[in-house]
């Protein structure tokens, strides 16, 4: 529900098994490439998420055929309609619903989407998105809250170097570019994972994507896609906060369904504060009993620090032994949880994209609001550790990126419940 809440006490040591999720942000752009081929995908491990709902939705208005049981997604997009206009609460909504852009210009060689809007955490622009439709010549024209983009001879392929190695971007034009006419190359493009998926995902569907995971994409575009069935990778960002969470509650936690890779930047920071980390048969255990130390960190394009785990991260430099400095790089305004760590008894200042932590013995519980699905991540787990009764609204936030987060909290000794 939209209001709903979470009401937790300090919690004793988390113990016990956790398994992973499929992951949001490898499931979102998949699902948009699925426009591209008239046959049927077979999606597994999906999360059941509201973003995914609401693509799901962006979809349907599409005429496109979605059905969901036991995480997998059923698309078939033979009758997908390119007219129709999609809705524009729900692109504004979730941004990754703009990742269909790519795939209706490839299709239907022209598209009308709402633009979207941005969110707590920045403008989120979409210029790189459009500058590589434009280099694959597509005509741009935004107008009254809407893109429209046309290439009437079709997409071709094109070199195109981005600014910044935007993960959206990367997707976008990936996806425009594997049915295009002729090669593309994304230079500096983005390294992330769900890259890695999706490249995965449209190479299953027949494609010919080389290069994802470096800084260099080359497409091949091929005249035609076929169905397929591709299971997406787990969830890094919800793994990395489960790993936190066991470092702040001095917890013994076993995560399963985790690719080690690709916490890499995470597990490296966690040891560095005094976490222990071992991998084993099925999973990583992370023990968070030794007290931990303050370490600066700064966000940065994968394989640095995930700017996803910068608020999650803070809960545990919150009440560190000793100072750390938190840079975030990729966004330009992701403090938003600050005030509300504040309101825990946390010692934060901030000047501009940097913020100082004098680490506190212990927060302590307190009324708090969810200003974005990773800072309301970031707020369970001060909860977790807080002293005394925390109640955190906006939970609607939470239910983005995290399926029932309290039911594997719960399992795991957390005293957390949603009214
Ligand atoms: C994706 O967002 C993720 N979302 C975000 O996760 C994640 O934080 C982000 O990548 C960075 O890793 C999904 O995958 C659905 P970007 P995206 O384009 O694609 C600037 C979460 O919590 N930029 O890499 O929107 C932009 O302003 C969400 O799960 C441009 O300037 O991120 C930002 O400063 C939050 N022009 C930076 O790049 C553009 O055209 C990174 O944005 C596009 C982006």
């Amino acid at each position: 529900m939209s209001d709903d809440k979470f009401i937790i006490q300090k919690s004793n040591p988390l113990r016990g098994e956790v398994k992973i999720s499929g992951s949001k942000n490898s499931v979102l752009p998949i699902m948009a490439a699925a426009l591209l081929t008239r046959e049927t995908c077979v999606i597994r491990d999906v999360p059941q998420l509201s973003d995914v709902y609401v693509l799901e939705t962006v979809l349907r208005q599409l005429n496109t055929e979605c059905s969901y049981d036991d995480n997998t997604l059923r698309i078939c997009a033979e009758k997908t309609a390119q007219n129709a206009l999609i809705d524009c609460d729900l692109i504004g909504q979730i941004r990754a619903s703009f990742l269909v852009m790519g795939a209706l210009l490839a299709r239907f060689c022209e598209c009308k989407i709402p633009l979207p809007g941005g969110c707590t955490i920045g403008t989120r622009p979409i210029d790189l998105h459009l500058k590589g439709f434009a280099a694959m010549g597509a005509v741009i024209d935004c107008s009254h809250g809407c893109v429209y983009a046309c290439a009437k001879n079709g997409l071709s392929g094109a070199r195109i170097y981005l600014d910044f190695p935007s993960v959206g971007a990367t997707e976008n034009i990936m996806i425009a570019a594997a049915t295009a006419d002729g090669t593309t190359i994304i230079e500096n493009c983005a390294e992330e994972p769900e890259i890695v998926d999706l490249a995965n995902f449209l190479n299953s569907c027949g494609a010919n994507v080389r290069g994802a995971g470096t800084d260099a994409i080359k497409i091949k575009g091929v005249p035609y896609l076929h169905g397929c069935d591709h299971t997406i990778i787990p969830d890094r960002i919800e793994a990395g906060t489960f790993m936190i969470a066991a470092a702040v509650t001095r917890g013994n936690i076993l995560l399963q369904n985790i690719v080690p890779d690709h916490l890499k930047p995470i597990t490296a920071k966690l040891k560095e504060t005094g976490v222990l980390i071992h991998e084993e048969q099925d999973g990583i255990r992370v023990i968070g009993e030794n007290p931990l130390n303050g370490v600066d960190i700064k966000t940065l394009p994968y394989p640095g620090f995930p700017t996803d785990l910068q608020a999650p991260f803070m809960s545990l430099l919150a009440s560190a032994q000793g100072n750390s400095v938190v840079t975030e790089t990729v966004f330009e305004n992701r403090f938003l949880h600050v005030s509300e760590f504040k309101r825990m008894g946390a010692q934060i200042k901030i000047d501009s994209r940097t913020a100082i932590i004098d680490g506190v013995q212990a927060l302590t519980g307190a009324p708090v609001r969810a200003t974005d699905l990773r800072a309301g991540a970031a707020l369970i787990l001060n909860a977790l550790a807080a002293d005394g009764q925390t109640e955190i609204s906006g939970v609607r936030h939470i239910d983005r990126g995290y399926c029932r987060i309290e039911d594997k909290f719960m399992k795991l000794g957390a005293r957390i419940r949603r009214v």
